[in-house]
């Protein structure tokens, strides 16, 4: 009787304990990433197409704010002149090859900079990954050339988590170091907001005022961009694919008709 007992007991303690265990994870769970804010942009949708002079204040952007910390390695500057893309002019973008320095390695064989040229990629900001960690409090800033496809719904939540810094609500404990952002996941970034101030960069005339809203959004079309460049090519395709496909099915249907024109029914 009391073996009995003592079994119940003990499996009643084992269901307590799970039951806990599972409670703490649902609280640990609390901290889930907030719903993307959702934008309109220009490229969605089967017409869609990206807006040259917002990819060129995204691009300006980028270099002026991101890159201090972020790379996009993936991104040559003779792209920023391609069909598709921001398109800037071969000499605008020969002046923004120019304008960085690229690692090289001089006559003595020692490591040297050079301006850039149109068949280099960005450079990374810094030289290796310690580096990039010992600048950052421990994190890595990722590199930026596909990050809109590396995060599910990429531009509305970068969108969202540049424009998403807040104060942290009081019952948060947050690490020394870490800047409150409920749009990333665990709710502590490494990153310090990025665009702290309107007119943090200065477009050319004629362009939208630089609100921080603005920057984001335009950043988020350039890098947008950059995760897919051949975005328009592929749109523009599928919509001849279209157009080729209901021409064909009408000839296939005036076909049907006459060949069945003589066949009672
Ligand atoms: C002072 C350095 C710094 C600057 C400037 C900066 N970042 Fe970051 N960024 C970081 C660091 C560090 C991380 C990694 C954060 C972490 O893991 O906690 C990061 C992470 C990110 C991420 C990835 C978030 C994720 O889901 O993992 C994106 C996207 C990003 N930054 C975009 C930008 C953009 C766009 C700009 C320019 C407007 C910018 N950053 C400017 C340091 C910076």
């Amino acid at each position: 009787m009391t073996m009995k007992l003592n079994l119940l007991l003990a499996a009643a303690l084992t269901l307590g304990l799970a039951g806990a265990a599972l409670a703490s994870e649902e609280e640990s769970g609390t901290f889930e990433p907030k719903h993307p804010q959702q934008q309109q942009w220009v490229w969605e949708g089967v017409f869609g197409k990206f807006d040259r002079q917002q990819l060129q204040r995204g691009y300006q952007v980028y270099k002026e704010v991101c890159a201090a910390c972020h790379g996009m390695h993936l991104l040559s500057f003779r792209n920023l002149s391609q069909p598709g893309g921001p398109e800037f002019t071969e000499a605008q973008m020969k002046a923004i090859a120019a304008s960085f320095q690229v690692p090289t390695i001089d006559d003595n064989g020692e490591a040297a900079q050079r301006p850039g040229t149109p068949a280099d990629r960005f450079p990374a900001p810094y030289p290796n990954e310690k580096a990039a960690r010992a600048a950052n409090g421990n994190a890595l800033p990722p590199d930026l050339s596909v990050i809109i496809k590396a995060r599910h719904d990429g531009s509305n939540y970068t969108y969202s988590l540049l424009t998403g810094y807040t104060d942290a609500p009081s019952d948060f404990s947050l690490l020394p170091g870490l800047n409150y952002n409920p749009y990333f996941a665990g709710h502590q970034i490494a990153m310090p907001a990025p665009l702290v101030s309107d007119g943090q960069v200065t477009w050319p005339e004629g362009n939208p005022a630089a609100t921080k809203d603005q920057m984001a959004k335009d950043v988020v079309a350039f890098l947008t961009w950059a995760s897919e460049p051949k975005l328009e090519e592929r749109k523009e395709l599928g919509v001849k694919v279209m157009i080729f496909l209901i021409a064909l099915s009408a000839l296939l249907y005036l076909a049907y008709r006459r060949l069945w024109r003589d066949v009672d029914h």
